[in-house]
Parts: structure tokens; C-alpha cells; sequence
């Protein structure tokens, strides 16, 4: 099942997609222990590396992490996205994915993310420019297209591609559409059969069942995964399993409550306490969902002051849901 961008060897089919907000060094480490193929980073911005913003340089630091993971940059410059993605490279990033999916205003109005999908000069120059100026292989992610009466995926992979683009991935969604709705899996079928770099197929694979699914229906060589991993890292390894024919286990409580608590921990680890519980707030919601009393318990976390009043917490829900 394994398969390649260029020269660089992903062990599954199994993709974990770049998450402003989520997808930090913590995330990245929980991903590849429960089988994920390829990683990404969260977005990154052109301009915050090029002038050597300290925040920019940390969502890059792949230290202490197995590869492959991609990290992802936006922006629309292209000189500016060049000098940036000379800088991953020297910093030894080996896989550099290009955002053309995002729908958030902000970046909208700079012209930016899924904004290049109804420019394809631009986007053509950006990503031509970034390309040329790495020696490590570059992938784009695009959406099915900016409105409804724009649905441009074909188009814009064809470009990406003749332009050196070693894989595409495709978020079967309208920027309209933002996260709402279902996804258009044949938007994706249509790329695989208009490229031949490996095609992703992204958007509403929340179970193995979907990522075979989604692979049958539109010959996509991997699936990405965003919204299903949360607070359920075991839904990368589900999905290799499944796709590989192997049993697919369900975690025990035992072992949510472990990894939740390994979430926190790593995530106050790199970013320091009062950082880490703050942002571990919406993931331990995520963890403890559909459980009896999260609620409650989510309002508890939320209140707590301090990683050890956060962890007794965790072990208290998940001990309490075994017990049960
Ligand atoms: C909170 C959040 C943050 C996201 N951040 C990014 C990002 O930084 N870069 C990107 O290309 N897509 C981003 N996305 C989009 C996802 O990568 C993915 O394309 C989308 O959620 C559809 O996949 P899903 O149906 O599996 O959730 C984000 C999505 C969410 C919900």
C-alpha cells in the first residue's frame, strides 16, 4: 500500500491534512504513532518567513519528528514564496505543500489561499516561482473551485502540474461552501483522470469505510483526513488497517484516557502550561465527546488552572465511562 511523492516514500495511503490551529508538533507525533502515512504541518505564511517571524519559525520545527511531514505555506507573492521555500529547504524540510484551499476572509482578501483558485495567473506565477526555486518536491492543495459557477479543480491540477507539481490534493468543496455540505468526490475523480502525479482525495472521509469509499469511487491514490481525527487520532490506523484488509480495532477506554492525557502533556511540553491547557481545551471536548457526562467534564476542563488539575480530570471521565 505504500506509495510516492518523487522520491520520498509514504508508508500508506493514509494523509493527515494541514490544520491552522491544530496540526502542531503535538498532533504531528500523535499522528505517526497511530499510523499515519503523510503528515502536514499547519499553514504558514511566505511573509511571516521571510522576515523571520519567531511564531512562523516555530510552526516549522520538524525537530524530533518522522518524516515524511510537508509543511505547508500560503501567500501569493512569488518572489516572497520563493525566499520562503529556500528557507524550509536549508532548515532541511523535505516536502512543501502550497495552499490553495483556504476559504478564511482574511486571507481571501489578500488574495490568498483558495483566492488563487479564481486567479490562475497568479496562482500560476506563485506556485511556477516556488517550484523553480526548491530542489525538494512541492505539492498544491486546491479546492473543487472559488463559487459555484466557477468549478475550475480540472483546470487549476492540469496547471499545478505542467508547472512541477508532484502531487495534488483535492477538498471537494466551493469556497463558498467553506466546511458546510458534503464534498464533491467526483470533483476529485476528475482530476485523477486528468493528471498523473498521485491525486489526495480530501473532505468527509470520517471512517474506513469512507476512505475505501472515496478510493473506489474516484481512483484517488491516498485519502486526507481532517475533521474525522479529532480528539480520534486512532482513525489514521483504522483506515490503513481497513485499506490493507487487517482487522480494524476500536481503542479501548484505558487507552483514550492515555492518549488524551499524552496529547496534553506533549502539547504543554512544546508550548509550556499556561499555553498548552488553554489551547488543549477544544481537542479534550473533542476527546470526550458522544461519552456520558462530557458536558460536564468539558466545562471542568475548561475551568481548570493547571496541567495537573486538567490530567486528574481526563483520568477521572475515562475512568468513569470503564467503570460504567
Ligand atoms: C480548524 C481547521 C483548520 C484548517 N486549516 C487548514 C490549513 O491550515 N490549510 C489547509 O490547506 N486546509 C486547512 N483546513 C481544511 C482541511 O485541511 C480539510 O481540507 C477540510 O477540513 C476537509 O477535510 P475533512 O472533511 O476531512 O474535514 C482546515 C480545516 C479546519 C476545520
Amino acid at each position: 500500500m505504500n506509495w510516492n511523492i518523487e522520491n520520498i516514500r509514504i508508508e500508506n495511503p493514509v494523509v493527515s491534512a494541514p490544520l491552522a490551529g491544530i496540526s502542531d508538533k503535538a498532533y504531528r507525533i500523535l499522528a505517526r504513532e497511530h499510523g499515519c502515512g503523510l503528515i502536514h504541518t499547519e499553514m504558514v505564511s511566505e511573509m511571516g518567513l521571510v522576515y523571520g517571524n519567531k511564531k512562523t519559525a516555530e510552526l516549522t520545527d520538524l525537530d524530533g519528528e518522522m518524516q515524511p511531514v510537508s509543511v505547508q505555506l500560503f501567500g501569493s507573492d512569488p518572489h516572497a514564496l520563493g525566499k520562503a521555500g529556500r528557507i524550509l529547504q536549508e532548515r532541511g524540510v523535505r516536502l512543501i505543500d502550497f495552499n490553495m484551499g483556504c476559504p478564511a476572509p482574511k486571507i481571501v482578501r489578500n488574495g490568498e489561499g483558495s483566492a488563487l483558485m479564481a486567479n490562475p495567473e497568479l496562482a500560476s506565477r506563485a506556485f511556477g516561482t516556488l517550484v523553480e526555486s526548491v530542489d525538494i518536491p512541492v505539492t498544491v492543495k486546491i479546492r473543487k473551485g472559488f463559487t459555484p459557477d466557477q468549478i475550475n479543480a480540472v483546470d487549476i491540477a492540469r496547471r499545478m502540474e505542467s508547472l512541477g507539481a508532484s502531487a495534488v490534493t483535492v477538498h471537494g468543496r466551493t469556497r463558498d461552501q467553506f466546511y458546510s455540505g458534503t464534498a464533491d468526490w467526483d470533483i476529485i475523480r476528475q482530476v485523477v483522470q486528468a493528471v498523473r502525479v498521485p491525486v489526495i482525495g480530501n473532505g468527509d472521509v470520517f471512517s474506513p469505510e469512507a476512505a475505501e469509499d472515496m478510493i473506489r469511487q474516484t481512483g484517488c491514490t491516498a485519502v486526507m483526513v481532517a475533521r474525522g481525527s479529532f480528539g480520534n487520532p486512532w482513525l489514521f490506523g483504522q483506515i490503513a488497517d481497513h485499506l490493507a484488509g487487517r482487522v480494524v480495532s476500536l481503542p479501548s477506554m484505558d487507552s483514550r484516557r492515555d492518549t488524551a492525557i499524552r496529547h496534553l502533556e506533549l502539547v504543554v511540553r512544546f508550548k509550556g502550561e499556561t499555553i498548552g491547557i488553554k489551547e488543549m481545551r477544544k481537542q479534550m471536548a473533542w476527546y470526550m465527546k458522544g461519552f456520558r457526562g462530557a458536558a460536564v467534564y468539558r466545562d471542568r476542563v475548561n475551568n481548570s488552572r493547571t496541567l495537573d488539575e486538567m490530567i486528574a480530570l481526563v483520568r477521572e471521565f475515562f475512568d468513569r465511562q470503564a467503570e460504567e
